[in-house]
């Protein structure tokens, strides 16, 4: 993971402009999962890395625009960069970082270009799914889980794929792999928003639906409840919700073991996830997604 900061920050300094150093330094590592994963596939060289920081790069502009857009004042247990520097600042710094991965992509293969720049259109559209199902209460599920798909799944599907390509190995087989890893990668995460607390997530608990996204829980929760209850549910919703309102909802979700069914629909993606590269016997990947699943931040 080194190497990795070492070519980010190699990249950033060769734009000589203070500012992006100084704001970038502010960016917390995060996990580094769409690298470790390339490297689990690829082999571990100079190419490889490179392409790791491209996509952390690219990683990192698309939440620098997510934080702006979601008026995010935390993220990864520091201020955002919107919240430190102000929108403007971090807007022009996602763009910038996302330019200068890309050009570096350019500098290295094109198949490999357009696999990633192909991801990030649509985890562009992905975003946009987002801010447009947050408008009104969301009960259905596909467009939940083609939202997801494109803006969490895709760019991790991508790095899969790039990895496998840079091996020479199957690159649909481990796209299915990372695409099945990314869906239960933003399903954890939108469980963790309601059953995390803010210390252990590094960004506030129950959010999602205060910014008006019904995640899987919510969807299935709504299914369960009795008309009286979903017009109660309906009422918190967008609502910056006191401490008996969290617990009803919380209460609810367990009433209606809503945390198990969750898990039952995790369990389908970790399987087809396993079943992918079942015959290639990596251990490592299938370590990543069961410690996905088990994660708690
Ligand atoms: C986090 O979602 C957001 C994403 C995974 C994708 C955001 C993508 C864009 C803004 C498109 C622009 C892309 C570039 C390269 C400039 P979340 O809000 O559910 O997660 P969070 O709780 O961690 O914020
Ligand atoms: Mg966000």
């Amino acid at each position: 993971m080194q190497k990795i900061d070492q070519y980010m920050h190699e990249f950033l300094s060769e734009l000589n402009y203070e500012p992006i150093l100084t704001m970038s330094s502010k960016l917390q590592g995060g996990k580094k999962l769409r690298s470790k994963l390339l490297l689990k596939i690829a082999n571990e060289n100079e190419t490889s890395y490179k392409i790791c920081a491209i996509i952390e790069l690219i990683h990192a502009a698309s939440l620098l625009h997510d934080d702006v857009i979601d008026e995010a004042k935390l993220r990864r247990g520091v201020k955002s960069i919107n919240a430190e520097f102000g929108a403007k600042n971090a807007i022009m710094l996602g763009d910038i970082l996302y330019s200068k991965a890309f050009y570096e992509l350019s500098l290295l293969d094109l198949k490999l270009a357009k696999v990633i720049s192909n991801a990030v259109v649509k985890l562009s559209i992905g975003e946009l799914m987002d801010v447009n199902l947050s408008e009104t209460f969301n009960t259905n599920k596909n467009a939940y889980l083609q939202m997801i798909y494109n803006k969490t799944a895709v760019l991790i599907e991508a790095s899969a794929r790039s990895g496998a390509i840079l091996a020479g190995l199957d690159e649909d087989d481990f796209a299915e792999y990372g695409k099945n890893l990314g869906l239960a990668f933003q399903i954890v995460d939108d469980l963790l928003d309601i059953q995390g607390d803010e210390q252990t997530l590094g960004k506030p608990a129950m959010n999602d639906f205060k910014e008006g996204k019904t995640t899987l829980a919510y969807m299935y929760l709504y299914e369960k409840l009795n008309p009286q209850d979903q017009a109660i549910l309906q009422g918190y919703y967008k609502k910056d919700l006191n401490e008996s309102e969290v617990a009803w909802i919380k209460n609810k979700m367990h009433e209606c073991q809503i945390f198990e069914q969750v898990h039952q629909e995790l369990n389908v993606y970790a399987n087809n996830a396993l079943k992918a590269i079942e015959k290639y016997n990596i251990k490592d990947l299938e370590d990543i997604i069961k410690s996905m699943i088990e994660r708690d931040f």
